[in-house]
């Protein structure tokens, strides 16, 4: 295997990044959080007062902007016309608008190929709604997470206080996973569906660390030699 490429694709709040990022650390590869390329854009059009619904508008907005990903010890950074944005797409609001842009093919196109770009040349490890469907879809490993709305409601609610944010009642939360569940799936191009290919995990009654373990047992006995063909690659 010259390079093998995992999946992982489900709504928000399944525990996709979480598992992503553990994985990558278990395997030693790159994980690419595909999600905080449609952050960058929402956030760079949030901030421009361009209605992300606006095609015309976002299609002009794309291409002035300058997006990087970079890589720092592993961890990804988000670079918005050169300034670091990876904390400032995590704020209230850039969620679901987010999600309103992400449903734009031009800005799909555009991410997609940046994705595919930075997943050609390496080992790596991608979440999103479209990997396994879309963005990659010969990738050798696809999971497919899901979670009950509440428990994802829950989550959210939690990583959002964890960065200091504690204003945001568990009623609104759900309203946008709701939100941005039907929008995800229901858009026109490329949206969030579960391949037959791909493996479900459901995490609604798992810690991070058994669905890690679950993932890790779907892999079980070619794990050791993912390990090789990262250490060679
Ligand atoms: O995973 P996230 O919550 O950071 O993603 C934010 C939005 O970006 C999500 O509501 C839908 C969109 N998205 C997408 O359409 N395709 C991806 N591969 C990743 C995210």
């Amino acid at each position: 295997m010259a390079h093998f490429q995992i999946a992982i694709d489900g709504p928000s709040g399944s525990g996709k990044s979480t598992l992503a990022r553990s994985v990558a650390r278990e395997l030693g590869i790159l994980y690419l959080d595909t999600g905080a390329m449609y952050r960058a854009c929402a956030l760079k059009a949030i901030r421009s007062g361009v209605s992300t619904k606006d095609e015309p508008e976002i299609v002009e907005m794309l291409a002035k902007m300058r997006l990087d990903i970079v890589f720092v010890e592993g961890s990804q950074r988000v670079i918005l016309d050169g300034e670091d944005v990876t904390e400032d797409i995590r704020k209230p609001g850039v969620s679901v608008a987010a999600s309103d842009i992400s449903a734009l093919r031009p800005v799909r196109e555009a991410m997609v190929s940046m994705q595919r770009e930075i997943a050609g040349k390496r080992n790596v490890v991608l979440d999103g709604r479209d990997i396994g469907s879309y963005v990659l879809p010969n990738a050798e490993y696809k999971f497919f997470l899901t979670a009950d709305p509440e428990e994802r409601a829950r989550r959210r609610l939690e990583e959002m206080a964890i960065r200091g944010v504690t204003n945001l009642t568990f009623e609104s939360v759900l309203e946008d996973i709701k939100y941005r569940d039907h929008q995800d799936s229901t858009r026109s191009f490329a949206p969030l569906v579960k391949t037959a290919d791909a493996i479900v995990i459901d995490t609604t009654q798992n810690t991070p660390e058994e669905t890690l373990r679950c993932l890790l047992a779907c892999l079980s006995g070619e794990i050791n030699s993912l390990r090789e063909t990262n250490n060679g690659a």
